[in-house]
C-alpha cells in the first residue's frame, strides 16, 4: 500500500542508525561498549519516584489537563523565576508537553508555513531535521567554527544562513554535540541578529543543570528584554532528573505561540500521564541536592574522558563546557570521521558517532558520551584511546590524502 510522501522526508537519526549497526555486530557476537547515547545511567531520585508511586495510589490515572496539570505548570513557572531569571503566566504561556521533542514539534508546526527556512547551528542535533520537514519547512545550516578549543557560531554564519524565507532559529545551549555552553555575549550577539531579522527562537535548554567550571547557562529569552517576545523555550526533565524514560517535558512563550501549541498538542499527543506529571512537579518543586549530586558525577566522568584521550598524535578532546558528551577533534588524523567511528566499531568494540553525521562543520570529530559511568567509560576509552592511537600511527605511516586543519 502506498505510504505518506511526506515521510520520504523524514531519517532516522545518526543514534538510531548506528544502533541499527551495532545491533547486527552484536548478533554476529561481536562484544561493543557503547559511548553513543545520551542517555543518563543514573536512577531517577527516589523522591521522584516515590512521587509517582503516591500518584498511582491515589487514582491519578484518569485523562490530564491537556495543557498540563495546573500543579505541574505553577512548578515550572516558580522554577522558570528562580532559575532562569524569567517569569510566564501558568494559564497561558505554560504548556506541558512528552519531552522536549514534542515541544520542539508543537513549537515548528506552530510557527511555520510551508517553505519557511529554520536556521540550525551546524553540527546539530540532527533530531531537529524531520520536525522541520514535517512542519512544512527547510532546515538551513549555520556552519560553526572550533575557536580555540570550542565550537563557536559567529553572527557572520548566522548571516550567511540567512535568506529572506527564514522565520526561525533553533538554539540548543547548552550545545548538543559540541559541549559549548553560549555565553551571555554570544546570546546578546545571536538576540540583535534574531531581532534584526526578526525571527522566532526556539531555544532548547535541556542541558541546562550540567555545566561546569566557569560555564553558566543563560537563558536566551532572559538575555535582552526583547528576546523574551519571540522565544519558545523547550525543556524537559529527561536530563536533569534522569526522568529520560518518563517522557515529560514543557515549554514557556508568549500566550498565542502557547495557544497555537496546545492545538497541536490536542491533536496529537495531549501530555504526559497525569501521575508523571504529579512526579515532574515534585521534581521541580522538591529538593535540588540531587541535581548538584549529578552534575558532580557528570564533572567527574568529564575529567576521565579528558585524562583518558590525552596524548593521542591528531586528536585532541574539546573540553565540554556543558552536556554530557564530548567532541574529540580528530582533524588531525586526516580521516572522514565515519571511517574513523566505522573503524573504532569493528576494530576496536566502541560505539561513538560520527561529528559528519551532525553536519559538515562536525566533519573530522566524533562525540563521545560520558551520559555511562562506571566499568562501561573505563573499558570504552580504553578502546578509544587503544584505537585512535592505532589509527595515528597508521595515518603517520601514510600520505595524508586530505588538508584537515580546519573545520567550516
Ligand atoms: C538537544 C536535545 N534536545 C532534545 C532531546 C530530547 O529530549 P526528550 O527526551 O525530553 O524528548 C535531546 C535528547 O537527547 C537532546 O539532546
Amino acid at each position: 500500500m502506498r505510504l505518506s510522501g511526506r515521510i520520504q522526508n523524514l531519517k532516522p537519526t545518526a543514534v538510531n542508525s548506528i544502533l541499527a549497526e551495532v545491533r547486527e555486530l552484536q548478533a554476529g557476537g561481536a562484544d561493543l561498549v557503547s559511548l553513543m547515547r545520551g542517555e543518563p545511567d543514573l536512577p531517577t531520585p527516589p523522591h521522584i519516584v516515590e512521587a509517582a508511586g503516591r500518584a498511582l495510589s491515589a487514582g491519578r490515572t484518569a485523562y490530564p489537563d491537556n495543557r498540563g496539570e495546573p500543579k505541574l505548570r505553577e512548578a515550572v513557572a516558580a522554577k522558570l523565576v528562580r532559575e532562569n531569571g524569567l517569569s510566564y503566566d501558568p494559564g497561558t504561556e505554560i504548556l506541558v508537553t512528552t519531552g522536549a521533542t514534542f515541544g520542539i514539534y508543537a513549537a515548528l508546526a506552530a510557527i511555520l508555513d510551508a517553505g519557511d527556512e529554520v536556521i540550525l547551528p551546524d553540527p546539530v542535533y540532527d533530531a531537529y531535521l524531520s520536525p522541520v520537514r514535517l512542519a512544512g519547512g527547510v532546515p538551513v545550516a549555520a556552519a560553526s567554527a572550533i575557536v580555540n578549543g570550542r565550537f563557536t557560531l559567529s553572527r557572520e554564519a548566522l548571516e550567511a544562513a540567512w535568506t529572506p524565507r527564514s522565520r526561525a532559529l533553533v538554539l540548543n545551549t547548552p550545545w548538543n554535540p559540541t559541549g559549548t555552553v553560549f555565553t551571555r555575549a554570544e546570546i546578546e550577539s545571536i538576540a540583535e541578529f534574531a531581532a534584526e531579522r526578526d525571527l522566532w527562537v526556539i531555544a532548547d535548554e535541556i542541558y541546562e543543570a550540567i555545566v561546569y567550571g566557569e560555564a553558566r547557562h543563560v537563558s536566551p529569552a532572559a538575555a535582552v528584554p526583547a528576546m523574551r517576545g519571540r522565544t519558545i523555550l523547550v525543556n524537559a526533565l529527561s536530563k536533569t532528573y534522569s526522568m529520560t524514560g518518563w517522557r515529560v517535558g514543557y515549554c514557556a512563550a508568549p500566550a498565542d505561540a502557547i495557544r497555537a501549541m496546545f492545538l497541536v498538542l490536542q491533536q496529537s499527543s495531549r501530555g504526559p500521564a497525569t501521575f508523571v506529571q504529579d512526579a515532574a512537579a515534585a521534581a521541580l518543586a522538591g529538593p535540588q541536592e540531587c541535581v548538584a549530586e549529578m552534575r558532580a558525577e557528570y564533572a567527574a566522568r568529564r575529567t576521565r574522558v579528558l585524562e583518558g584521550l590525552s596524548g593521542i598524535p591528531g586528536c585532541q578532546v574539546l573540553a565540554p563546557e556543558g552536556g554530557f558528551f564530548a567532541m574529540a577533534d580528530c582533524r588531525g588524523l586526516g580521516l572522514a570521521s565515519n571511517d574513523i567511528r566505522q573503524r573504532l566499531l569493528r576494530q576496536h568494540g566502541v560505539v561513538t558517532v560520527h561529528g559528519s553525521a551532525y553536519g559538515p562543520a562536525g566533519e573530522g570529530t566524533l562525540r563521545v558520551s560520558f551520559a555511562s559511568g562506571g566499568a562501561t567509560l573505563s573499558r570504552g576509552l580504553e578502546r578509544l584511546a587503544r584505537g585512535l592511537k592505532e589509527i595515528a600511527q597508521g595515518a603517520e605511516a601514510q600520505p595524508r590524502t586530505t588538508e584537515s586543519t580546519t573545520c567550516r
